[in-house]
C-alpha cells in the first residue's frame, strides 16, 4: 500500500476534521485511535475522501504506513493523555521522525516535550490551532513552535490545511519549545476578553437600555459591517436571534449564566501575572467566568440587595459601539504585551506583526483589525499598541464613549470588569504621574523597602514618624 505523507493519531471532533482537511488538500493520512472502533466509523463516514486515509488501529503499522521522516499529528486531550500517547509511539518511531501535538497545552508541557525528545533524536513541534471544529475542517490558524528542521519537514501540509487571508495561509513558525503553545494560549486570553466585553455590552443593552434579544442582534449585525467587523460580533448576532424550538423564546434567555473553562484563560492571565505584564482585561474575563459559575450564591446576593438605586443607561448605541471598540484594542494591546515580554524572557524573538497575519482568518479572535495591527507591528515597530499612529487615531475618537458607557455601567450596576479594566489601562498607560509614588512611600514605611527620588541618585529611606499604635 502507498505509504502516507503525514500520520494524525486522536480521531475526536478536532482530529477528525483535521484528517479530513488534511484529505482533501491530496495528502495521503495515515489515522489511528485508541479505541480501534472509532477508526472504522470515521473512514465510513470520510465519503470520497476515505481512499486518501490509510487506518490503523495497531500503532506499529500507524507509523509503519507513513513515509519518512515522519510527522505525526497527535489530537487528544490535553494533559496526561498526550505524554501517554507520545510514550505509546516513541518504540516505533526512528530519529528524524517528529511528534506535532496539536491540542491546547499548557506551553510549558510543550517546552518539557521538545526538551525530552530532542535528544532522542524525535523532533517536537506544539501547534496551537484555532477555529473550532469548522476551522479545523475548513481552515484553521495554525501557530507553530518546536524544532525548526521539522517545521520545514511539515510545512507544505500544515500551509496547504490553514486557512488563507488574501491568499496568505494564516499559519507561522513562531519560535522554538513551547512558542506556538504560549501563543495560543494568550490568543484564547484575549478570546476570553473580546467574549467578556460582547457580553458587558449586552448586558448595557439588555438591563439599563431593556432591549430584546432580537433588538441586540439587530444592533450586532449591523455593527459586523464597521470597524468591529469579526468573527465573534458575527456569531453574537446569531446566537442572539436564535429562538430555541420548544418554546418559541430566545434561546439566549434560556441558557443557564454559568460559563465552562477549560484552563487556557486561566494560563493566560496567569502567564501575565508571572511576566509582570498588565494584563487586567484577560484576568478581568476569567474572573468573571469564575463569578459566573456560582449561581447560586449570586441569586442569594440579589436577594439581599434588591434595593441598591441603579439608574438607566444614557449612552447611545454609537457610543457602546466605540466602547467596545476602543476596548477591544486595549485587550490586544495587552495580550500582544504579554507576548513581547515572554519573547523576551524565553529568548523567542516571537514576530508579533506575523502573529497578527495568522489570526486575520481561521481562528476565533478573526478580524478586521488585525490587518491594522500587523502594520503597527511591521512598519511602525510599535512598543505597545497604544502608542502605534493608527492605534492612537481610535483611541483618540473612541476613548469617550468607552469612558461615558463604564460610567453608565456603574450607575446601572450592570458589571463592567473588562470595559472598566480596559479603561483604566488606558488611563493607566497615559498617566506620565502615576500614584505608585505614594505606594512607595507606604512600602519603605512598613518595610523599609526604599525609594528613588526623582532629584537625586540612588536608593533613599525614609526618616518615618512613629505611628499610634507604636507610641
Ligand atoms: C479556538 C478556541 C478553542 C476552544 C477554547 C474554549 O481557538 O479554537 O479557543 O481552543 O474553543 O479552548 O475554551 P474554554 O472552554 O476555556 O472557553
Amino acid at each position: 500500500m502507498e505509504k502516507a505523507d503525514i500520520g494524525l493519531y486522536g480521531l475526536a471532533v478536532m482530529g477528525s476534521n483535521l484528517a479530513l482537511n488534511i484529505a482533501e488538500k491530496g495528502y495521503r493520512v495515515a489515522v489511528s485511535n485508541r479505541t480501534a472502533s472509532k477508526i472504522d466509523e470515521f473512514v465510513a463516514g470520510a465519503g470520497d475522501l476515505a481512499g486518501q486515509l490509510v487506518p490503523n488501529a495497531d500503532l506499529g503499522a500507524f507509523v509503519a504506513s507513513i513515509k519518512r521522516p515522519r510527522s505525526i499529528i497527535i489530537m487528544v486531550k490535553a494533559g496526561k493523555p498526550v505524554d501517554l500517547t507520545i510514550q505509546a509511539l516513541l518504540p516505533h518511531l526512528e530519529k528524524g521522525d517528529a511528534i506535532i501535538e496539536a491540542g491546547n497545552a499548557n506551553y510549558r508541557d510543550s517546552v518539557r516535550r521538545y526538551d525530552e525528545l530532542t535528544p532522542k533524536g524525535i523532533g517536537f513541534l506544539g501547534i496551537g490551532v484555532s477555529g473550532g471544529e469548522e476551522g479545523a475542517r475548513h481552515g484553521p490558524s495554525i501557530m507553530v513552535g518546536g524544532s525548526r528542521e521539522q517545521w520545514h519537514n511539515a510545512e507544505k501540509v500544515l500551509t496547504d490545511i490553514a486557512a488563507k487571508y488574501d491568499g496568505e495561509p494564516c499559519c507561522a513558525y513562531l519560535g522554538p519549545g513551547g512558542a506556538g503553545h504560549f501563543v495560543k494560549t494568550i490568543h484564547n486570553g484575549i478570546e476570553y476578553a473580546d467574549m467578556q466585553m460582547i457580553a458587558e455590552i449586552y448586558g448595557i443593552m439588555r438591563d439599563g437600555m431593556g432591549m430584546s434579544p432580537l433588538a441586540c442582534a439587530e444592533v450586532f449585525k449591523s455593527w459586523n459591517a464597521g470597524p468591529l467587523s469579526s468573527y465573534l460580533i458575527e456569531i453574537t448576532g446569531l446566537v442572539l436571534e436564535a429562538v430555541d424550538e420548544k418554546t418559541g423564546k430566545p434561546l439566549v434567555e434560556l441558557i443557564l449564566d454559568k460559563a465552562g473553562q477549560k484552563g487556557t484563560g486561566r494560563w493566560s492571565a496567569i502567564a501575565a501575572q508571572e511576566l509582570g505584564v498588565a494584563a487586567t482585561t484577560i484576568e478581568g474575563a476569567v474572573a468573571a467566568r469564575s463569578l459566573s459559575a456560582i449561581k447560586e450564591q449570586r441569586v442569594a446576593a440579589s436577594a439581599i440587595y434588591d434595593s441598591v438605586p441603579v439608574e438607566k443607561c444614557s449612552a447611545t448605541l454609537e457610543q457602546l459601539e466605540h466602547a467596545l471598540l476602543a476596548g477591544k484594542i486595549a485587550a490586544y494591546a495587552q495580550g500582544f504585551a504579554v507576548l513581547s515580554k515572554a519573547s523576551e524572557e524565553n529568548g523567542w524573538d516571537l514576530p508579533l506583526g506575523t502573529i497578527a497575519r495568522i489570526w486575520r482568518a481561521g481562528c476565533i479572535i478573526r478580524s478586521r483589525f488585525l490587518d491594522q495591527m500587523a502594520s503597527s507591528y511591521e512598519k511602525d515597530d510599535a512598543v505597545n499598541l497604544m502608542v502605534a499612529p493608527d492605534f492612537v487615531r481610535i483611541m483618540e475618537a473612541n476613548n469617550g464613549a468607552l469612558r461615558r458607557v463604564v460610567a453608565d455601567g456603574a450607575l446601572a450596576g450592570s458589571p463592567m470588569p473588562c470595559l472598566g479594566a480596559a479603561l483604566a489601562y488606558f488611563d493607566g498607560y497615559r498617566q506620565a504621574q502615576g500614584t505608585a509614588n505614594l505606594i512607595q512611600g507606604q512600602r519603605d514605611f512598613f518595610g523599609a523597602h526604599g525609594f528613588i527620588l526623582t532629584d537625586r541618585e540612588g536608593e533613599q529611606h525614609g526618616d518615618w514618624p512613629p505611628t499610634l499604635e507604636t507610641d
